[in-house]
C-alpha cells in the first residue's frame, strides 16, 4: 500500500486529517506538506469557470490543472475527482482514472455516491488505483435545493449502509459532505478508515475546505465555509502600491531596469 495512504489511515482516533484544495502548482506549493492531502477538486467548476454545476467540468479540465498541481506536490497525498459522466461503467472508470493518473501522477482518484458504484470501486480496486469516497451532498448529481443529509430515518440507513458498503469496496477514505452532526459521528465510529468532513461536524476524522474559500479569495455565503483570511484586501493593497509606484515612476527603478 502507498505509504501516504498508511500514514492516512494511522491518523484515525489519533489527529485529525487535514484536507484543502487545490487547483494550481502556487497554492500547491503553499500546501505541501502543511496539509495531508491536497484534491484537486471538481468544485474549480464553480469556483474558477463560474459553472452553475460542477457537471460541466470536463476530463481534459481536470487534468491539465491536475498536472498543474502535481509540480507544488512533493509530500502531501494527491488526490484528483474524477468527474461527471466519466464512471459511468467500470471500464470507462478504469481507463479515465488510468488517464488522470498517467498524466498527474495522482495517488489516488476521488469518486461520488454510494451502493450505485461499488462495483466499479471494485474493479478500480482490483487494478491498483486507490480510491477515496464522497456521500451527502453529491455535487455531481444533486438536484433542487439545497438540503443537509440525515434528516430522514431511512436516509440515515442508506447513508451508514453506503459508507459501509464503499469501505468493503475499499476506498481509503469517505468525504462527508454535509451530514447531520449525530450522523456524521455515527458513520466516523461505525468505519475503520477515516471520514473527512465539509459541513458534517467535528465529529469525522479530518476536514476539507475549498481552499479559495478559506482564505476570502472566492466570495461564498454557504453556512459551513469559515473564511481564515481576507486574501482579496492582501491583493488590493499589493495592487494599489504598484499603481503608486507606476503613477510616481518610483517603478521600475534601475534596480528593476536593464
Ligand atoms: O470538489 C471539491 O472540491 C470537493 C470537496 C469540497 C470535498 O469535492
Amino acid at each position: 500500500m502507498n505509504t501516504k495512504i498508511k500514514n492516512i489511515l494511522s491518523k484515525k482516533n489519533k489527529s485529525k486529517i487535514i484536507c484543502l484544495t487545490s487547483y494550481s502548482k502556487n497554492i500547491s506549493e503553499i500546501l505541501d506538506n502543511l496539509v495531508d492531502i491536497i484534491l484537486v477538486g471538481d468544485s474549480l467548476g464553480s469556483v474558477l469557470y463560474s459553472y452553475n454545476t460542477t457537471k460541466k467540468v470536463k476530463l481534459d479540465t481536470m487534468i491539465e490543472h491536475s498536472k498543474s498541481v502535481r509540480q507544488g506536490v512533493k509530500q502531501s497525498l494527491m488526490v484528483v475527482d474524477m468527474p461527471y459522466n466519466t464512471y459511468r461503467n467500470k471500464v470507462e472508470a478504469l481507463k479515465n482514472a488510468k488517464k488522470i493518473i498517467k498524466y498527474s501522477k495522482a495517488d489516488a482518484i476521488k469518486l461520488e455516491g454510494g451502493k450505485k458504484i461499488v462495483k466499479i470501486i471494485d474493479y478500480l480496486r482490483k487494478n491498483k488505483i486507490n480510491v477515496m469516497g464522497h456521500l451527502g451532498i453529491l455535487p455531481q448529481s444533486h438536484k433542487g435545493k439545497f438540503r443537509y443529509k440525515g434528516k430522514t430515518i431511512s436516509e440515515r440507513k442508506n447513508l451508514i449502509n453506503d459508507a459501509l458498503l464503499l469501505q468493503e469496496s475499499g476506498v481509503f477514505s469517505i468525504v462527508l459532505e454535509c451530514i447531520e452532526t449525530n450522523l456524521a459521528k455515527r458513520i466516523t465510529k461505525e468505519l475503520k478508515i477515516p471520514t473527512i468532513g465539509i459541513g458534517s461536524s467535528v465529529n469525522c476524522d479530518g476536514q476539507v475546505l475549498v481552499t479559495d474559500d478559506l482564505i476570502g479569495l472566492n466570495l461564498t455565503s454557504i453556512k459551513f465555509v469559515k473564511s481564515f483570511s481576507n486574501i482579496r484586501k492582501h491583493i488590493k493593497s499589493a495592487v494599489k502600491k504598484f499603481i503608486k509606484e507606476v503613477k510616481n515612476k518610483k517603478y521600475p527603478s534601475s534596480k528593476f531596469s536593464y
